[in-house]
């Protein structure tokens, strides 16, 4: 383990060693005896500093040394600044806590006093820290639009989004159910000229063949029995903004034909309607059918397909997406706890053992309702397998391991072995590398090699 650098900002020599000598063991200490070598020793990032405000030139006053302060700030906002001032000198103490300093202490300095206030503010740096790095990986695009992807197949969905949603072309979004396509949907819908307009799902498997049609398209008054008044439909109110039709494959193929026309003329007509309406509505569809299968079967329109899916992002199953399995988890994880306002350390080992070979039917929305469900329940301090209601024996449907040599047998189980700390400690970086018995930097090094780094908090 690292131990955290230190600055000792203080003009009088014999001080600097006392000090270097009572703290060398708990911190990388370094040295400084005026503003310009302090302000050169910031550049090593210290992330604790003690500073005696009465620097030289001004050795009776506080000037340099607040000058000094406010540079350090300037140049580390996150930097922790211990002020040392002489015992009647509370009015500077307390005017350099107000231009930010963390603490201060007044000399004589009590080493025992200083070693707590120092502690402390290590810990504070690095949530600080942590948090920061949490934010610039989440900007990276861990998260994107609602969807957490870490894995190369959700980075390249990312990207074909990012690419598509300022264009009007139909998008065809497959998966299993629960891989999240709706979600998809409306990140293109977000990310498109039309995010003001509105967004319309219509699960074409939900509603009853002969309701769809009215659904769709709307009627006139008097169109048939019971229409009483002109009802505009779904695709007429999606007008400006993005139609979703959901579970497409389930389109009875006599209405292929009437939203082909739509598809191809961005045109409708109401049921019992005479004049066409003219609409500007962007087409998303999705299905976790195959669609090839049902052009094969005829029970899906070719064209209609060519149409709908100018652009086809697959979504794969979470099982085949190990590291999103572990980052949903740990996300979700930490998002009921806030919302139920539990308290849980992470997922014990059984359970991410469990999370880990369980084959996950119902995706990510499956993975979702389960650790919301065990957050409710469960009492802490871990999620369990029992809390997940999954059983602790690995699935029988997993594969067994191919044959390895000595070295990827070893790398494969490190990573693994790094893969589970990061889960116990909920991402957080120093306690796992704690745990590890190995240094930050390490730990950073293998999230690199390993390809982890987007668990760390
Ligand atoms: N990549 C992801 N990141 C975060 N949450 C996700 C992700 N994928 C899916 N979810 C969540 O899982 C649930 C299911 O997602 P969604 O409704 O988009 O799936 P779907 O593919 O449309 O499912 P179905 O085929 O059953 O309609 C939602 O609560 C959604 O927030
Ligand atoms: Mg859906």
């Amino acid at each position: 383990m690292t131990k955290p650098r230190l600055l000792i900002i203080d003009d009088d020599e014999s001080i600097r060693k006392q000090m270097r000598w009572a703290l060398a063991q708990d911190y990388d200490v370094i040295t400084a005896e005026d503003r310009p070598s302090a302000l050169n020793a910031v550049k090593r990032k210290p992330w604790v500093v003690t500073l005696d405000l009465g620097l030289p030139p001004d050795e009776a006053g506080s000037s340099e040394g607040m000058a000094c302060l406010r540079e350090m700030l300037r140049c580390d906002p996150f930097i922790k600044v211990v002020v040392i001032t002489g015992n009647t000198d509370k009015e500077n103490a307390l005017k350099g806590i107000s231009a930010g300093a963390y603490d201060y202490l007044t000399k004589p300095v009590d080493i025992d006093e200083l070693k707590v206030i120092l502690k402390r503010a290590v810990h504070v740096a690095s949530l600080e820290r942590e948090n920061v790095e949490l934010r610039n990986r989440i900007d990276k695009g861990v998260v994107f639009e609602d969807l957490l992807g870490t894995t190369e197949s959700m980075q390249e969905i990312f990207t074909t989004v990012r690419k598509v949603a300022p264009t009007d072309v139909p998008v065809l979004i497959t998966g299993e159910s629960g891989t999240g396509k709706e979600l998809v949907a409306r990140a293109i819908h977000q990310r498109s000229r039309r995010k003001d307009g509105p967004f319309i799902p219509i699960n074409c498997g939900a509603i009853p063949e002969t309701l769809l049609e009215s659904e769709l398209f709307g009627y006139e008054k008097g169109a048939f029995t019971g229409a009483h008044t002109r009802k505009k439909g779904k695709i007429e109110l999606a007008n400006n903004g993005t139609i979703f039709f959901d579970e497409v494959g389930e389109l009875p193929l006599q209405l292929q034909v009437k939203l082909l026309r739509f598809l191809q003329e961005q045109e409708i007509e109401r049921i019992g309607g005479k004049e066409r309406i003219k609409v500007d509505v962007r087409v998303l569809a999705a299905t976790n059918r195959d669609l090839e299968k049902a052009i094969a079967e005829s029970t899906f329109r070719e064209d209609m397909y060519y149409r709908l899916a100018l652009i086809h992002i697959k979504i794969p199953p979470l099982r085949e997406r190990k590291d999103d399995l572990l980052l949903c988890a740990m996300a979700f994880l930490q998002k009921f706890a806030k919302e139920f306002g539990k308290n849980f350390k992470g997922f014990s080992n059984e359970a991410i053992d469990t999370i880990t070979s369980y084959t996950w039917p119902g995706n990510v929305r499956e993975l979702e309702n389960r650790i919301k469900r065990a957050v409710i329940m469960a009492d802490g301090p871990t999620i369990t397998p029992q809390a997940l209601s999954l059983n602790a024996r690995p699935e029988e449907g997993s594969k067994p391991s191919e044959p390895l040599n000595l070295k990827s047998g070893r790398e494969r189980a490190e990573k693994e072995y790094i893969h589970k700390a990061l889960l116990r400690h909920n991402g957080n970086i120093s306690r796992t590398a704690d745990e590890l018995g190995i240094s930050r930097p390490t730990l950073y090094d293998l999230l690199r090699k390993y390809r982890l780094e987007d668990f760390e908090q």
